[in-house]
């Protein structure tokens, strides 16, 4: 698989070019409101001074990045205001690759793609650890694949595109595994705020100068767009504290700074919203979760148990989920999902449905339908 070419955009630009109407459910964009107090915002940022609309400092607005690291139990001086999850993972995996003494980046197979194409950009070898059977990482298999050679291992729960939730006791070992090889552990936790399961574990749980935790307000808030995120580092006081000062470097010499409007209006919203909007978005997918699932169960289908995040993949009874038959579910039963080759080997059968639309029953009902044919 090249990953360094994104397959999202070669199967979203064949739903979109098909001969019928299709429910997209290929990559993972919200489709629900974010929270009022973010379009306030905005609103009120439109009308600042034009001194407001110049350069704030390279790592982000001060203020956003203490109300981050009170929220996370971390220093100020830890966490850096990124665009994005995406470039937070990009400086966690380029500056743990140079810095930590192995050669290898040690990634989960099934895979979200762009760390695969991440290492390969930046020369690293990369080693996959299979899940297990329920989609769950067993701390023992990333203990045999990690050694010496290991400078990153990154995880990500809840989890894209399997849906699973990582519990506290893995969370511990993985850090631990992290430690004893001398590298980093990078948790992207972006979805955090999808956990069906009550079973999300924080990596920042666990006290260690060797984690680095990357999130965004990209999905729990629904906006995509905006490029929001961020990253905690290890102390740059303490072990490892040169991550947090290379990785500022290499986010000012690319970015200058982030996008001061979209970082003051994410700062308003977080002040000014409570947990009933994340509830209310939690219980629009749980409806979702059941709709899809009622139906795999319908034809047959085996599925990961969905814990978290905002995903679901399923094998089909002899319909493996390669490219080919990807498309043809988009023109034959007018179901758009990502095949599961898309996200390495271990999967490669199955196909990953994103619930990021208000038509999952219309999908559940057309997969019937088509599967009971
Ligand atoms: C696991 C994972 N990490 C990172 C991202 C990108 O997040 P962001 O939009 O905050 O850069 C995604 C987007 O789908 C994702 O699934």
């Amino acid at each position: 698989m090249d990953y360094e070419t994104p397959q999202f955009f070669r199967v979203m630009k064949y739903a979109s070019e098909a001969d019928r109407d299709v429910v997209d459910m290929v990559s993972g964009s919200p489709d629900w409101e974010p929270p009022e107090a973010l379009r306030e915002g905005l609103h009120t940022y439109a009308d600042a001074t034009p001194g407001e609309f110049q350069y704030q400092a390279s790592v982000g607005l001060p203020e956003l990045r203490e109300e981050i690291a009170a929220r996370r139990g971390v220093e100020r001086s830890q966490v850096i205001i990124t665009n994005g999850t995406g470039e937070a993972n990009h400086l966690a995996m380029t500056e743990g690759y140079r810095t930590m003494p192995g050669e290898e980046i040690l990634l989960v197979d099934p895979v979200y793609p762009y760390y695969a194409g991440r290492a390969s950009i930046i020369g690293a070898d990369a080693s996959y650890v299979p899940v297990d059977e329920t989609g769950h990482l067993d701390p023992d298999t990333v203990a045999e694949y990690a050694g010496a050679e290991t400078s990153v291992i990154v995880i990500n729960s809840p989890n894209n595109p399997l849906g699973v939730t990582y519990d506290a006791d893995t969370i511990r070992a993985v850090v631990e595994i992290a430690e004893e090889n001398d590298a980093v552990l990078l948790s992207d936790e972006v979805y955090d705020h999808f956990d069906y399961a009550d079973r999300f574990a924080s990596v920042l749980s666990v006290d260690s100068p060797n984690r680095i935790v990357t999130n965004a307000y990209s999905k729990s808030m629904a906006i995509t767009g905006w490029r929001v995120g961020y990253a905690v580092f290890p102390h740059p006081d303490g072990p490892n504290g040169e991550l947090m000062e290379r990785a500022r470097t290499r986010h000012m010499l690319t970015n200058v700074t982030g996008s001061r409007p979209a970082q003051t209006a994410v700062l308003h919203a977080l002040r000014n919203t409570g947990p009933e909007y994340y509830e209310a978005t939690r219980e629009l997918l749980t409806d979702r979760i059941e709709a899809i699932t009622a139906a795999l169960d319908g034809v047959g289908a085996e599925y990961t148990e969905p814990e978290g995040a905002f995903y679901v993949m399923a094998r089909f009874p002899d319909y493996p989920g390669t490219f080919d038959n990807v498309e043809r579910l988009i023109d034959e039963a007018g179901v758009a999902g990502m095949p599961g080759e898309a996200f390495g080997q271990s999967r490669a059968e199955w196909i990953r449905f994103a619930l990021v639309t208000p038509r999952v029953e219309t999908a559940a009902e057309r997969l019937e339908a088509f599967f009971h044919e």
